[in-house]
């Protein structure tokens, strides 16, 4: 016997037999039987943007790995340890030789191309959306994967559009809970606080090295080098054996300037006029360089386990300068697309368990089962037309025994069309409608609007 990874195996073609190629770990496929829902929820979002005024942008999936340095910042986790980077040759003398990367996150490409496009010279305030892969190298768990999905939104305009209004901040907020309602997504939770702006945080950054500068040598290796890099990143890390030592550390509220403390107070005050609930969480400092003020995620109990952020974001009022654009303030948000699908998939599981039902499968309108070879061909016709029509159609093959066709039908459609000789002659099909089971006669000219009828 010889087995597929056989190095002496030979092929039929002679050529030698290799063991079968897999998606890279941390990638998946998405198959017919998923994409229904990602579709759904995709134009779910796309309904709701456009109701709130966004636009479509799409970016490139790979940037000048600078971008990103710059944008999201070198201390974090996502530009030290997580980016696909690669060294691009030069292919021509019109080419330089330069370092890309693989986006992990959308918001410094939408920025850059607002910069790059001259958004601002417009005046008006840009709300711009994305659905798009982005790609981390984290370690693959469930909820967590290394080329992963996000739906995101970015506000972003100049100060005199209103940018950096806390009603913006109010807005988004708003808009998220009413896509997540809209989507059915039961139990979300949203958690809120202020990182205050670049002062503020520079005094917070100092006030934290100084009570880390004790207690450093008991703290993780990374710990101990963010200490003295980048302070605030010690508070996302998420290693146990810090935690104590974490939770003692000064809180950022305590740092907020009059400014940021009323800026954050009137989004509140939106919100709370909007009846949506929110949950001030002073830890929550996010694991991105550019944010000031506002900062949020969106956290759901059902079937993400530890990955249980659905959602992050905040505003970034010196993202465009840092990238070397104008005075840009913004704000924005992205899903995780793959974790909001796990929660939905999640949810409809649990309500049928609850209804005592297993989670119905979407079928089609019917299936064209001819009775013979010499049928396949007017069955093929029929679908063709069935289908401009608008109706959803398979077809079966003339070999099949009328038993299998009748099986097959039963699992992928809602209807049988049996299409014999008789059939094809007189212009009145055979119907059998599975819900019923009732058998009917029904002419030609009346076959759409039958099996569209439910
Ligand atoms: P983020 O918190 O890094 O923010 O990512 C947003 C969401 O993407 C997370 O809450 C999570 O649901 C999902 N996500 C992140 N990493 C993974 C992964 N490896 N696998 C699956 N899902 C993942 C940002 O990316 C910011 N750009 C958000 C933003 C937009 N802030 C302002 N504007």
């Amino acid at each position: 016997m010889t087995s597929s990874n056989d190095k002496g195996a030979q092929q039929a073609s002679g050529r030698p037999s290799r063991g079968a190629i897999k998606a890279v770990r941390g990638t998946r496929d998405l198959l017919p039987d998923e994409t229904p829902l990602w579709n759904r929820v995709e134009a779910v979002a796309r309904a709701v943007f456009a109701r709130y005024g966004f636009g479509e942008i799409r970016t490139p999936v790979f940037e000048a790995t600078e971008l990103f340095a710059r944008g999201v910042g070198e201390e974090t986790d996502i530009v030290s340890k997580e980016m696909f980077t690669w060294e691009d040759r030069a292919r021509a003398a019109s080419e330089k030789a330069q370092s890309l990367t693989l986006r992990p996150e959308s918001t410094a490409g939408v920025v850059r191309a607002y910069i790059e496009h001259k958004m601002g010279e417009t005046g008006a305030l840009q709300k711009l959306y994305y659905i798009g892969p982005q790609f981390r190298r984290e370690r693959p768990q469930r909820g967590r994967y290394r080329q992963f999905w996000q739906i995101g939104a970015e506000v972003i305009g100049p100060t005199s559009s209103g940018a950096e209004s806390p009603v913006r901040d109010a807005e988004v907020l708003e808009m998220l809970s009413t896509l997540l309602d809209e989507l059915g997504v039961r139990g979300w939770r949203l958690e809120l606080n202020s990182v205050g702006n670049a002062e503020d945080r520079a005094l917070y950054n100092m006030a934290l090295r100084e009570a880390l500068a004790p207690v450093k040598d008991k703290l993780c290796p990374d710990n101990q080098r963010r200490a003295e890099t980048n302070p605030l990143r010690v508070l996302d890390s998420k290693d146990e054996q810090d935690q104590e030592i974490i939770n003692g550390l000064p809180k950022i509220a305590d740092y907020l300037s009059e400014e940021s403390r009323e800026h954050f107070a009137q989004v509140r005050a939106a919100l709370d006029a909007c009846g949506v609930d929110y949950h001030v969480n002073p830890r929550l400092v996010r694991g991105l360089d550019y944010y000031t003020r506002t900062t949020f995620e969106f956290t759901v109990q059902t079937g993400l386990g530890t990955q249980n952020a659905l959602l992050g974001g905040g505003r970034y009022d010196g993202l465009s300068e840092m990238l070397g654009g104008p005075k840009a303030p913004g704000i924005g948000f992205a899903i995780g697309e793959d974790r909001l699908i796990l929660v939905l998939q999640e949810q409809a599981k649990q309500d049928a368990e609850a209804a005592g039902a297993a989670p119905g499968e979407p079928k089609l309108d019917g299936y064209v089962a001819p009775l013979g070879a010499a049928q396949n061909a007017p069955a093929l016709a029929l679908a063709r037309a069935l289908r401009r029509e608008g109706l959803s159609v398979e077809v079966g093959d003339g070999a099949f025994k009328l038993r299998k066709s009748f099986d097959i039908a039963d699992k992928v459609a809602r209807a049988i069309v049996l299409l014999g000789e008789d059939e094809v002659a007189s212009g009145v099909m055979t119907v059998k409608m599975f819900a019923t089971g009732e058998q009917v006669k029904v002419p030609r000219a009346e076959l759409g609007g039958r099996l569209r009828a439910r």
